[in-house]
């Protein structure tokens, strides 16, 4: 009774996984700028996250109480927990957990709602990968108060790099602000506020400040949706590290043909190095409105890390036919964003070495004797 199996040998190189060290052990809520709907007799919001489970958050006794983390840039996040008082710890009932990049809590996905809590305990809340960079508890209901010992928020720096960064733009028209661009909000849902505009003159120019060298892969734009699609034609994305001339001497990622009206367009800028991201539309008599400008690559220089990793496969695939070889990385890529981890790269390192073999005792081994 033997029974032949195929097994492979596959040795996967390039595991490329960016800023695991920001990764999940750590609470990034310790970074974040915290506000709460109101402040009873100086409890403060910052007492949640204080590392001390001594000192507590309160708000006044109100409607819809609401207490908030800024994590200052955009996470993908695993988990949220949330530690209760040791006393009177019914004030978190009913409370709901949500990430998103709205300042409008409700427009923000719930991760989990607290029914009750034991006294001083700490619950922990999986948000499978949830995108934001607001985490915002908040208790619906009248006469409500809401207290918090401690919150945590732990997961990955995810993929636009413009949230946070600095902004500034050559003019501004009413309150189209320049940081209006890098909202999280691409601006269809509030057409007439979440956009950025210049007023109408030569040469108009935006801005974003990365704060840090990142290798710039992608630039996203979205155009207003409003009107007057057509002023975003001549657009020239500039990318680097130079602030002469308002930074419209760094290298040209893109010229924007059109982008038709509310529609975001990708541009690709195959790792331009720069801590500035600058767009401008050359000649007279211009405007230059943006919804968002999203921006997607790697800290220069520093974050990227290469991993090996070697995988044994039972397969009976054909895995010498590199379209299979494709669909297998394809399946590990979609394995990991499972687990909300995205940015990385996976290739092959060497070609699949293949070897058929037979069957012993222990089913999960192979026996390398032919
Ligand atoms: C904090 O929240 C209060 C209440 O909504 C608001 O008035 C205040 O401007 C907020 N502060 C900051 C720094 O966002």
């Amino acid at each position: 009774m033997k029974k032949l199996y195929k097994c492979l040998w596959i040795l996967l190189g390039f595991l490329l996984i960016e800023e695991m060290a920001h990764g999940q052990k750590e609470n990034v809520a310790l970074w974040g700028k915290t506000n709460q709907s109101s402040i009873y007799e100086g409890f403060y919001s910052g007492l949640a996250i204080d590392g001390l489970l001594t000192s507590w958050t309160h708000t006044n006794p109100e409607t819809n109480p609401w207490w908030r983390v800024d994590l200052l840039k955009v996470y993908r996040v695993n988990r949220v927990t949330i530690t209760n008082r040791p006393t009177f710890d019914y004030r978190l009932n009913g409370a709901v957990i949500r990430i998103g990049n709205f300042l409008d809590i409700y427009s923000n996905t719930i991760c989990g709602v607290i029914s009750t809590l034991e006294a001083g305990d700490t619950a922990t809340f999986s948000c499978g990968g949830m995108v934001g960079r607001y985490m915002v508890v908040h208790i619906p209901g009248d006469q409500k108060i809401l207290s918090i010992v401690e919150a945590g928020v732990y997961g990955y720096l995810a993929g636009n790099r413009a949230i946070g960064g600095a902004t500034i733009q050559s003019s501004t028209s009413q309150n189209w602000f320049a940081e209006k661009a890098v909202d999280g909000n691409r601006g269809l849902q509030q057409l007439y506020t979440g956009c950025s505009s210049t007023l109408n003159e030569a040469d108009p120019w935006w801005r974003l400040d990365l704060h840090d060298v990142y290798r710039v892969n992608k630039v996203v734009v979205t155009n207003r949706n409003d009107c007057c699609a057509e002023q975003i034609n001549g657009a020239e994305i500039r990318i680097g590290n130079s602030l002469e001339n308002n930074g419209i001497n760094n290298p040209i990622c893109a010229v924007i043909p059109a982008i038709p009206p509310g529609e975001s367009y990708s541009y690709s800028c195959d790792g331009l190095d720069g801590r500035y991201v600058i767009i401008h539309v050359p000649g007279d008599q211009k405007i230059l409105a943006l919804c968002e400008v999203e921006v997607y690559g790697y800290l220069a220089g520093t974050c990227l890390k290469r991993s090996f990793v070697k995988l044994l496969f039972h397969s009976s695939k054909d895995l010498t036919d590199s379209t299979m070889r494709e669909n297998v990385l394809k399946q590990l890529g979609s394995a990991l964003a499972d687990r909300g981890i995205t940015d990385v790269t996976l290739k092959w390192s060497q070609t699949p070495k293949q070897e058929v073999m037979r069957k012993v005792n222990d089913k999960r081994r192979c026996d390398t004797r032919q």
